[in-house]
């Protein structure tokens, strides 16, 4: 069997294991620590495509390896799409998972329609050539944190179809439905499909 070698454009060791369990054994991801790269990578831009992009181009240049990046956002219709690109950063540059999910739920306050959505954006670079995919997962906020699992809005986040918070399911169960994990496999069935690109 072939090996396609690609570079998994985070330096979040988590998100790393979790997305190649997804992508299978036949493509090894490689981190840009691998080929020396850890610094912060930039992600400067106000849309998700365009974070992913950017992050996927800067770990190109400095390699010339091909390579992928993905960018997740929150968007809920009552707030105009808000936090959006913004998610890690809603409450402020220190990523608290708290302070963003009270935020959330502030703005909140007294609203009926709390439909929101996942959105991950993943741009791959196959031989030079830019590629974009989307993974998205329906579902609302909840009127308070419900479930201890997971990470960022899991408590706060119901997906439709389901009675429980995305911090009520295991791993494996929020893989099946989740953006990001609709957004690789996406990704995973166009390399399997590409594989002499
Ligand atoms: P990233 O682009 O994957 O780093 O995601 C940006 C931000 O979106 C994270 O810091 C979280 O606040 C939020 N986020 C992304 N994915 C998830 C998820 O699966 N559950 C809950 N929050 C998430």
């Amino acid at each position: 069997m072939d090996v396609m070698k690609l570079i998994f454009a985070t330096n979040n060791k988590h998100k790393h294991e979790e997305v190649q369990k997804l992508v299978g054994d036949s493509i090894k991801l490689a981190t840009p620590s691998d080929f020396g790269i850890t610094e912060d990578i930039p992600e400067n831009q106000n849309t998700l495509e365009g974070n992913a992009l950017e992050k996927a181009r800067y770990i190109f240049s400095k390699t010339g390896v091909s390579c992928f990046a993905d960018d997740t956002g929150l968007e809920v219709r009552a707030l105009n799409g808000e936090p959006g690109v913004y998610s890690a950063r809603y409450a402020g540059t220190g990523k608290d998972n708290n302070a963003n999910i009270e935020l959330l739920l502030e703005n909140l306050q007294g609203i009926t329609d709390r439909t929101a959505r996942f959105r991950t954006v993943i741009a791959l670079i196959i031989n030079g050539k830019e590629f974009l995919f989307e993974g998205i997962v329906a579902g609302e906020i909840l009127l308070k944190k419900t479930g201890e699992g997971g990470f960022g809005y899991d408590p706060v986040f119901k997906p439709d179809g389901y009675e429980i918070s995305f911090a009520q399911m295991s791993l494996n169960e929020k893989n099946d439905i989740s953006h990001r994990g609709r957004a690789v496999a996406k990704l995973a069935e166009f390399l399997h499909q590409n594989e002499k690109l």
